[in-house]
């Protein structure tokens, strides 16, 4: 059986080819990657795989694939095009089953984010291809994004209110998505994939706080405010504005998902953010 992963020199990508290399032999895994590269050290067959390339010319490259990882593409406002077209070209190949990188509680959430992953989702179930969609949490690196800022400000600026956030490590994803691609009875399963425990904003402050050694209050500031410090730190004005968007998302708990599927699938606790920061906040 051929597994394959799109996005592999990604960070989701990599961590889920070495979780499937600690699983099965890497002759049965597969690395689809826009620039091959960078892949070299990946140790496993890697094959060229631009989204942005027709269902056709895809589809070569998908031959003989058993299983398919789609993970999301980072191109904002293009990519449900792009899934659109991976998911033709699994169809032409003969793909078994695609697995899907989704968000989590994607049918309900607020965050713009959200609208191509239902997107996709919908191409998915009416492609008649076999798929099981990982809903994934917010990563639980995200808060250490801008940690220069926090370092410099002292404090931890957002807009997420008291939102709780059902953060989920990359690693923990990833580790989670070869079980799905490796494992039976999964056909057709959505997977809401987040942490054990939630965190509000305040609560990674508090964490930040206590890595730092000194108090790091939370700053809860307005949406257009923080899209200005964002911007005013360099960030593209619409970007920033995105951005903080997903935060006000956050605040009305798109974010958070009140279930175990990711600790359920791990057979373990999940990791939580206070050992990220631990790692990071060094
Ligand atoms: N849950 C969250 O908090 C969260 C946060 C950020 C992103 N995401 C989503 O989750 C996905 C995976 O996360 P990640 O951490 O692995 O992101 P990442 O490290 O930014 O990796 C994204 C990968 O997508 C590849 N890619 C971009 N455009 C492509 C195209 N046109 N064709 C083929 N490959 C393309 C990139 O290839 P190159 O190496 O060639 O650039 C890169 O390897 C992201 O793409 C995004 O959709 C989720």
């Amino acid at each position: 059986m051929i597994i394959a992963v799109t996005g592999a020199n990604g960070g989701l990508g990599r961590s889920t080819i070495a979780a499937l290399k600690a699983c099965i032999p890497s002759s049965s895994i597969l690395a689809l990657v826009r620039s091959p590269e960078k892949a070299a050290d990946l140790g496993v067959e890697v094959r060229s795989f631009d989204y942005d390339k027709s269902p056709e010319q895809l589809a070569q490259s998908l031959k003989g694939v058993d299983v398919l990882l789609l993970i999301s593409s980072a191109d904002l406002g293009k990519r449900g095009e792009q899934h659109g077209n991976v998911i033709k070209a699994a169809k032409i190949a003969g793909v078994k089953r695609i697995v899907y990188t989704s968000i989590v509680n994607a049918d309900t959430s607020l965050l713009s984010l959200a609208e191509e992953h239902r997107e996709t989702e919908s191409a998915l179930r009416e492609a008649g291809v076999p798929f099981t969609i990982l809903r994934n949490g917010w990563y639980a690196e995200n808060p250490l994004h801008g940690l220069e800022g926090v370092r410099a400000s002292g404090k931890l600026i957002r807009s997420a209110g008291n939102g709780k956030i059902s953060f989920a490590t990359r690693d923990d994803l990833a580790e989670a998505a070869a079980i799905v691609l490796t494992g039976t009875g999964h056909e057709g399963k959505v997977y809401e994939l987040g942490g054990d425990t939630p965190y509000t904003m305040a609560d990674c402050a508090a964490e930040l706080s206590k890595h730092f050694g000194r108090d790091i209050p939370y700053a809860d500031l307005p949406v257009e405010q923080y899209a200005g410090i964002l911007a005013g730190v360099g960030m593209p004005a619409p970007f920033a504005q995105a951005v903080a968007s997903w935060d006000a998302a956050a605040s009305k708990g798109s974010l958070f998902h009140d279930g175990n599927d990711l600790r359920t699938l791990l057979g373990r606790p999940t990791v939580p953010i206070s050992a990220v920061i631990a790692q990071v906040a060094k």
